[in-house]
């Protein structure tokens, strides 16, 4: 038998654990303070509600089976297509707009790297029910505030955004037919990491003509006011310009706008995206994409249900990890008994005084430990420093003056003549009392 998990999956040693409640904790109080709230689904789906709606790529990498029963079902590779899934059966009945949010984890057989495994965590945040922009305004704003609440700031991370919308209309607008929009969309995706003769071919290939290819390779280095001079008048193009002017108006209000850079070579892998798509990348370029999301319009009707327009994003845990261990920003580490209890005398009879006082703790929410063991005194004391307790508890049924002794460093004992007081002392909100 093998020690290790499978490769792509990890085991979560405390300290990791540590580091993933630090994670979850942090995604969780944000998403909060927006108003968003907590759902989750079957980490096990049909597997049709995928090879149907989300993109070929994810498509190749799941996982997939037949059940006892002859259902042919996957683990859930993303979130978007469960969530669509159920507020389209509830579309009816649920305030509008819908803003919920779940953390599942989610199952890809990738090519594991640096930042890619077979499981992951993923913060999902969407919203369904409005149209307007300033809901996709909002929606950036969070992923960004998601990062200020980590430590790292506009020098450390930015957000890249584009329009579909937008994109469909300078390519409409350039004369590119429709039918070679798909061939256009892969080669903007991989523009950054492809040489730039591989793309020049994909695109002449897909019927461009020369003049077009080099506008299209240029569109890495377009920035917003360019694109606007120089397209905002055209019929197929105003509306989309307009809109997008909007959105950079709402994030400047909503305090994000530094962190926000307008790039047409976001387009986004996924099949179900029908307006803006934005990523989050850490600025030196050394990480993959930090989240993901967009607007995705048609999704819930086309799963059979009530045409509502939809937005969201989902952000995993593995990228954000590695960013904040890379720059210091990751310090979690597991609790530790805030009470070791340990009782004296040794006796050599049953510590019943230290259980009685680590019941009275543990019901006034102390984390207490102690020898699961009768030992001598300074045995039990090196177990709790072993054990990092913050704090001793000295029972002595035998002292008539000093019964409960509380030490939390070499010179500072503080005294107790009864378990109440000891308690009530306990509960107070000092530093080194409760978990
Ligand atoms: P996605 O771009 O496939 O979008 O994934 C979003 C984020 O999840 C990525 O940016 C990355 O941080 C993380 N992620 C994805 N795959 C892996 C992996 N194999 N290992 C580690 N991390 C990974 C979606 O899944 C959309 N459903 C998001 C969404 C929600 N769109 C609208 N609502």
């Amino acid at each position: 038998m093998s020690q290790k998990p499978l490769p792509g999956f990890r085991d979560f040693y405390p300290d990791q654990f540590a580091e993933r409640a630090h994670i979850f904790d942090t995604w969780r109080r944000v998403v909060r303070r927006y108003a968003f709230q907590e759902y989750d689904g079957p980490p096990l789906e049909p597997l049709e509600l995928y090879t149907q709606k989300s993109g070929e790529e994810i498509v190749t990498q799941l996982y997939n089976f037949t059940d006892k029963g002859d259902r042919a079902v996957a683990m859930r590779p993303e979130m978007t297509p469960t969530f669509a899934r159920m507020v389209g059966a509830k579309a009816q009945a649920l305030r509008k707009p819908v803003r919920w949010f779940a953390i599942p984890q989610l199952f890809r057989y990738e090519r594991t790297q640096k930042g890619r495994l077979r499981e992951h965590f993923q913060l999902n945040v969407d919203i369904v029910g409005e149209a307007d922009v300033l809901a996709d305004a909002e929606l950036l704003s969070i992923a960004i505030e998601i990062m200020r609440a980590f430590g790292l700031s506009e020098r450390d991370v930015r957000a890249r955004v584009s329009d579909r919308r937008l994109l469909n209309g300078l390519l409409s607008h350039l004369g590119i037919a429709e039918s070679s929009w798909a061939a256009v969309y892969a080669v903007l995706d991989k523009l950054e990491r492809q040489p730039r003769e591989v793309s020049a071919e994909k695109l002449a290939a897909a019927g461009l003509d020369a003049n077009t290819v080099d506008m299209v390779l240029g569109f890495g280095t377009l920035d917003f006011a360019t694109v606007a001079a120089r397209y905002g008048d055209a019929p197929a193009v105003r509306e989309h310009v307009e809109r997008f002017r909007q959105y950079l108006a709402y994030l400047d209000a909503l305090g994000v706008a530094a962190w926000v850079q307008f790039d047409l070579t976001i387009v986004r892998g996924l099949a179900y995206y029908t307006g803006i798509v934005f990523e989050l990348f850490d600025n030196v370029g050394e990480f993959r994409a930090i989240c993901g999301g967009g607007r995705y319009d048609n999704l819930l009707k086309s799963l059979g249900g009530t045409d509502l327009p939809a937005l969201g994003f989902g952000m995993g845990d593995v990228v954000i990890g590695e960013l904040l261990r890379s720059r210091g920003l990751l310090h979690a580490v597991p609790a530790a008994p805030a009470f070791w209890v340990a009782q004296s005398p040794d006796t050599g009879d049953a510590p019943q005084a230290a259980l009685r006082t680590a019941r009275a703790l543990r019901d006034a929410d102390c984390a207490v430990e102690f020898t699961l063991r009768s030992q001598k005194l300074d045995k039990q004391l090196e177990a709790g420093r072993k054990a990092d307790a913050r704090a001793f508890v000295i029972v002595d049924p035998s002292s008539a003056e000093a019964p409960w002794r509380v030490r939390r460093s070499a010179h500072d004992d503080l005294v107790f003549s009864s378990l109440e007081a000891l308690v009530a002392w306990a509960s107070m909100p000092h530093e080194s009392s409760h978990e």
